[in-house]
């Protein structure tokens, strides 16, 4: 992959990473070992957020299983069209509910954001192709993944109890991430 820095140059001295990372369309068509994809969910863990309540959830397929159709049908077709060689498609989802006052959260999103930038970051540096997309259904994807619309008081924190996992998951509202 080309690096980013090898055309775009900052205007004061920044890592190198951050010029690096860029959004290529073309893919190699390999495939992605969970291990190898946990390794970027790993990274968008440690990104901070309000009062640490880490309002995000990914929901993930990789081209070789079965859940693969349901996520790319979701994608414009724009989209479809270079994310064939894809090895993986996640979605973002963020609560939209702030556990502690239990009122709409101000920065899930910008928390979820941060997260994405993580999770990105990450996948640049073990030279994968990490590429955002906000083009897709979102209707469609909330039916088809279980997203709640709606916030609803989820017991935080229960993260790891798997579960609450189908629960939390259906509080979450779909950001466009
Ligand atoms: C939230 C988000 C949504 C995006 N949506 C799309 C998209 O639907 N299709 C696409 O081809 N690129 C999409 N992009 C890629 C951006 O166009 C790209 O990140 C931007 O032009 C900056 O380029 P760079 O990532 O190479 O620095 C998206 C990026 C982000 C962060």
């Amino acid at each position: 992959m080309i690096n980013g820095s090898s055309v775009r140059k900052s205007a004061h001295p920044i890592d190198r990473q951050f010029l690096d990372r860029w959004s290529p369309r073309a893919m190699s068509g390999e495939l992605l070992s969970r291990e190898e994809l946990l390794s970027l969910f790993e990274a968008a863990r440690w990104a901070p957020s309000a009062g640490n309540q880490q309002p995000w959830r990914m929901l993930f397929a990789r081209r070789d299983t079965p859940e693969w159709a349901t996520f790319f049908g979701l994608l414009a077709s724009g989209n479809q069209a270079w994310c064939e060689r894809a090895a993986a498609l996640v979605v973002f989802a963020s609560r939209t509910l702030n556990s502690y006052t239990g009122r709409t959260s101000v920065t899930h999103s910008y928390d979820t954001g941060a997260a994405w930038g993580y999770f990105a970051l990450q996948g640049y540096l073990k030279g994968y192709v990490v590429h955002g997309m906000e083009g897709f259904d979102y209707e469609r994807t909330r039916r088809a993944l279980a997203i709640r619309r709606s916030s609803e008081w989820w017991p935080w924190p229960r993260w790891g109890a798997r579960r609450h996992w189908r629960c939390s998951v259906r509080s979450f509202r779909l950001e466009r991430l």
